[in-house]
């Protein structure tokens, strides 16, 4: 496997795939001063004629940067699963995922492509989880909800079932979310409560 970023995520992709005793043959980076990340060789920007047999995963929790990257880049992309995730065998689960340690995908789940499913995070039944999304860590999705592209729902946030979060929107940590978040809103609390607009992009 080849990963695209050196950085915190791409150690825990690392562990991911260690666990699947899959190698890490080679990390890109466009920062041309590191070198290595967990013994792996970090060999600076993209290059479209690397290893081409080699699949790749984008190894960048932003969303929006991991969503750029993915448009530009051709490469045949892979999938991490780590053995301690439960993946009901009714999932399908899109290109460049990486499903972490503990985590839990539900029944009739879809998950896009280059989603993360972050450490212990749990999707329920029914859901639909679109491209580029990120549940962190400890994020609890219950049944039926629906979450549009890039949208990211923070650490140990809870959605009520049969909800829909709009695209880009941010759930904050913590945060309980009882109604339906629009495209790009900011959201944080118990119950959760549109505080700003993303303007990520
Ligand atoms: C929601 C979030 C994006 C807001 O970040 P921000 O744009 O930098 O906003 P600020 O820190 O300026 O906070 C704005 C207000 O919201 C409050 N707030 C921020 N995050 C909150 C949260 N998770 N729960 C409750 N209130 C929160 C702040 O206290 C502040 O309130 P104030 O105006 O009364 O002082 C961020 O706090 C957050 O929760 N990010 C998710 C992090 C995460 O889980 N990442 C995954 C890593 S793997």
């Amino acid at each position: 496997m080849l990963l695209y970023g050196a950085s915190g995520h791409a150690k825990v992709i690392i562990s991911c795939l260690q666990g699947n005793q899959t190698d890490v043959e080679a990390i890109f980076d466009d920062d041309v001063r590191k070198k290595e990340l967990l013994n792996v060789p970090v060999i600076g920007p993209y290059r479209a004629d690397y290893e081409t047999n080699n699949q790749l995963i984008i190894a960048i929790g932003d969303n929006a940067i991991r969503c750029r990257l993915a448009q530009r880049i051709s490469h045949a992309y892979g999938v991490s699963v780590h053995p301690s995730a439960q993946i009901d065998p009714g999932v399908k689960l899109g290109e460049g995922c990486v499903v972490l340690h503990g985590s839990i995908l539900q029944v009739d789940t879809l998950i896009g492509n280059h989603v993360i499913i972050n450490t212990g995070a749990s999707v329920d039944h029914d859901c639909m989880v679109g491209n580029f999304v990120h549940i962190a860590p400890g994020a609890v999705l219950c049944g039926g909800i629906r979450v549009d592209v890039g949208a990211l729902i923070g650490a140990g946030a809870v959605i009520c079932p049969n909800l829909a979060i709009g695209k880009w929107a941010v759930v904050g940590a913590g945060s309980v979310v009882t109604r339906p978040v629009p495209d790009y809103a900011v959201v944080v609390g118990n119950p959760a409560r549109i505080i700003k607009n993303n303007k990520l992009l």
